[in-house]
């Protein structure tokens, strides 16, 4: 980790200590951020285009560093035309926005680089617990050609995000999997096997896809498990 540069006053999002990285290959690194309530990042720079997922929402201001330019924010198809105005009245009356547990959004920082902090409110009852996946390289993910079983959230010209539900005892397997990626667990319990292994996962976990996927997901808890399947295009 490294300290702060005094003079240029940011970090990248990578250095910045309340970013956590959990996972990384050749597409994709996750990281995992928990803010606890009334708790500020440092200011960081995000440079490579991003998928957010909120695993535990709250209230949040982003403040973009004064002078720099703004990052467009893509919302999920899925988000109702009343959240959506709830979001932008909330932005632009209170400065800050409160998110459910669950939301998605994506951020094209490649072409629109971002210097900004993140001010978890004081107010929240409890911690944010955040996750971003940076798309380190589009072009070499393989796809297979089926088509996605789940519902479309985001899609760009080199992602597709989709929102999976999977109720207790059921599972996916290779007829539900269109291409390489990464699996984040938004809620639940599930074993996953792959190569002859099997692993628990829970909530805030990742699962990497391979292609082609030989594997299965099964949902072993008592609850409906979300998934967020992220796959490259
Ligand atoms: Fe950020």
């Amino acid at each position: 980790m490294r300290i702060m540069d005094r003079k240029i006053g940011y970090v990248e999002v990578d250095e910045e200590p309340l970013h956590q990285e959990i996972f990384r290959n050749r597409e994709f690194r996750v990281y995992r951020a928990v803010l606890k309530p009334g708790v500020a990042t440092d200011y960081h720079r995000h440079s490579k285009n991003t998928v957010y997922a909120a695993l535990q929402g709250g209230r949040i201001t982003t403040e973009k560093m004064k002078g720099t330019p703004a990052c467009p924010t893509v919302l999920s198809k899925s988000l109702s035309l009343s959240k959506r105005l709830k979001l932008i009245v909330q932005k632009i009356f209170q400065n800050s926005i409160e998110i459910e547990n669950g939301f998605v959004f994506y951020m094209p920082s490649r072409d629109f680089p971002v210097i900004h902090r993140a001010v978890a409110s004081v107010s929240n009852s409890r911690n944010m617990e955040l996750l971003g996946i940076e798309i380190l390289c589009s072009n070499s993910p393989v796809k297979g050609d089926k088509e996605c079983s789940g519902k479309i959230e985001i899609e760009t010209d080199e992602i597709r995000i989709s929102r999976l539900v999977i109720k207790t005892e059921n599972g996916l397997d290779g007829g539900d999997i269109y291409g390489k990626g990464v699996i984040l667990v938004l809620s639940g319990t599930l074993e996953v096997r792959a190569n002859g292994n099997s692993k628990s996962k829970n909530t805030g976990d990742i699962v990497e896809i391979d292609w082609p996927f030989s594997g299965g997901i099964e949902n072993t808890g008592e609850q409906d498990a979300e998934l967020l399947y992220i796959s490259g295009k």
